[in-house]
């Protein structure tokens, strides 16, 4: 575990010497474009990085991170990121990645109070109060913790397919798809959630913008 900042600085040099080991040719062809097929939505939680537990490559994965995966219709900073994964790279898939054992959606579910924090969670607190009922009738709290955990990557799928402009990509054709995952901290497996969309047909009427085809 890299402890110092010379950790990583050292690290660093070994990664560039294993990967050109392996093939030289490495940083001369991904030093030019970029053309990843997917992106990312995940946690900032240090423990789950999209390309190490996918065992892709730098490449292969646009990233976008922040507590608990959310998708805010004002963040400017992850709306530029998708607008420009699914304009301009043109990305075939995006996948919502949440965690179990997240600590932002743990600590939406109490009533603590986390100082700045508690703005972020009040969105994740609002798929609660969405799902009120459901979850308030699983009693083991571990069991409830995990479903909230599920839930709040539905709700940030459908938060995706809320999007205009990727609205207006499906209008045009099949891509992009989005994908609902949890990662599993304890076997470092990823569950797919199988609930896969490229339409906004699952969202209720009023957020569905008009086909600019037709
Ligand atoms: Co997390």
């Amino acid at each position: 575990m890299a402890e110092t900042i010379k950790d990583l600085i050292n690290g660093n040099v070994t990664w560039v010497r294993n990967t050109l080991k392996h093939d030289p040719d490495f940083f001369n062809k991904l030093s030019t474009s970029q053309s990843p097929k997917f992106l990312w939505i995940g946690c900032s939680d240090s423990r789950v990085p999209a390309t190490e537990i996918t065992n892709a490559l730098p490449g292969s994965i646009f990233v976008q991170r922040n507590i608990a995966n959310l998708v805010v219709h004002t963040d400017s900073n992850l709306l530029s990121v998708v607008y420009y994964a699914v304009k301009v790279l043109k990305v075939k898939h995006i996948i919502v990645c949440g965690h179990y054992g997240c600590g932002g959606v743990k600590a939406a579910m109490s009533n603590d109070r986390f100082g700045f924090l508690d703005n972020w969670l009040l969105h994740i607190k609002d798929v609660y109060r969405k799902h009120e009922a459901a979850l308030d009738e699983i009693k083991d709290e571990e069991k409830r913790f995990d479903r909230f955990v599920e839930l709040n990557v539905l709700e940030q799928v459908r938060n995706l397919a809320k999007v205009s402009f990727i609205q207006e990509e499906w209008d045009a054709g099949e891509f992009p798809y989005i994908h609902s995952w949890v990662y599993s901290l304890k076997d470092g497996l990823i569950r797919d959630l199988g609930d896969k969309i490229n339409s906004n047909s699952s969202l209720e009427g009023v957020y569905r913008f008009n086909n600019l085809n037709k």
